[in-house]
């Protein structure tokens, strides 16, 4: 009897076991779906824009982020059991950190750059080959028809107070399409302990950050601006309270929560669009 067959045999006497048994019966197939994340196989862009700030000059650091950000995204579609990706929205896209990683994964894909940056847009369709969207302030006055079978949102939540994260969950939701991946990061734990120990202030005023992880402790979320601006700083929330804002969207169903799991970093939330059962 060939080998394979006998293996076969052999597990088909222990259903229990079958996930092993199929593991063991197709070693190929499952270091692939395990683990799919290949860093020889890639081909990454390497080109920096010089206007990127998200550089600060150690290029380990830098590729590191993004091929974190794509093992999340793999990690989560592979969860939410999505097989096929099309359309992808990367919002904020900067000046493609993390595109240069998506674009590799998904080179069939139309991708979507969206920026308040005019600049890192425009870098992103000359480099990427994305669709422009130039952000507003005002998400009324974007205009957007396409629906996206994902739509990562890397750091942004981690910058805006808590008036704002309902019109970017909305927005999200809405453009979304059905069964359709929704990826966002956070400042979570790590960062709240961080910011406690004196480890590292992140640009937010010395004087605002008693007031930060004080109303952390007490309701789960803390907020304050840079200087010189009211409505941009950093944000740092527990998961209870990042879910409660998830719970009012019924058709979001939870797929991951992981902590720190963006570059060792940032929380990240995957959830999928689809009817709760
Ligand atoms: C920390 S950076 C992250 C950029 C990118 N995701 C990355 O990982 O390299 C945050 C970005 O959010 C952008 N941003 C802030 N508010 C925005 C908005 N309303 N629409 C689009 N982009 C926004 C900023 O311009 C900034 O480039």
């Amino acid at each position: 009897m060939p080998k394979a067959s006998r293996r076969k045999k052999l597990f088909k006497s222990f259903p229990k076991y079958s996930q092993v048994g199929w593991t063991l019966l197709h070693p190929i197939a499952f270091s692939k779906k395990y683990f799919f994340y290949d860093k020889s196989k890639r081909d990454i862009c390497q080109i920096i824009a010089e206007k990127d700030d998200m550089y600060a000059g150690d290029k380990n650091n830098y590729f590191g982020v993004g091929e974190s950000a794509l093992k999340n995204v793999l990690i989560s579609l592979d969860l939410a059991n999505k097989k096929k990706v099309t359309s992808i929205l990367d919002f904020p896209s900067g000046y493609g950190r993390v595109m240069r990683y998506l674009r590799d994964e998904f080179p069939e894909a139309g991708i979507t750059a969206c920026e308040l940056e005019k600049d890192a847009v425009d870098f992103c369709v000359e480099t990427f080959g994305a669709k422009a969207l130039y952000s507003d302030k005002n998400l009324d006055n974007l205009e957007v028809d396409d629906k996206f079978d994902l739509i990562w949102v890397g750091s942004l939540f981690t910058h805006l107070d808590k008036h704002q994260w309902p019109p970017f969950f909305d927005f999200f939701y809405e453009h979304l399409a059905e069964n359709g991946v929704l990826i966002f990061t956070t400042h979570g734990r790590r960062v709240i302990k961080r910011m406690v120990e004196k480890i590292y202030d992140y640009g937010i005023p010395k004087e605002k950050i008693p007031t930060v992880i004080d109303n952390y402790k007490k309701t789960g979320f803390g907020y304050a601006s840079y200087p010189h601006t009211d409505d941009y700083g950093i944000s740092i929330s527990t998961p209870a309270w990042a879910f409660a804002e998830l719970e009012k969207y019924k058709d979001f169903r939870i797929v991951l929560f992981s902590e720190h799991a963006w570059d060792n970093h940032q929380d990240v939330i995957a959830c999928k669009k689809e009817q709760l059962r």
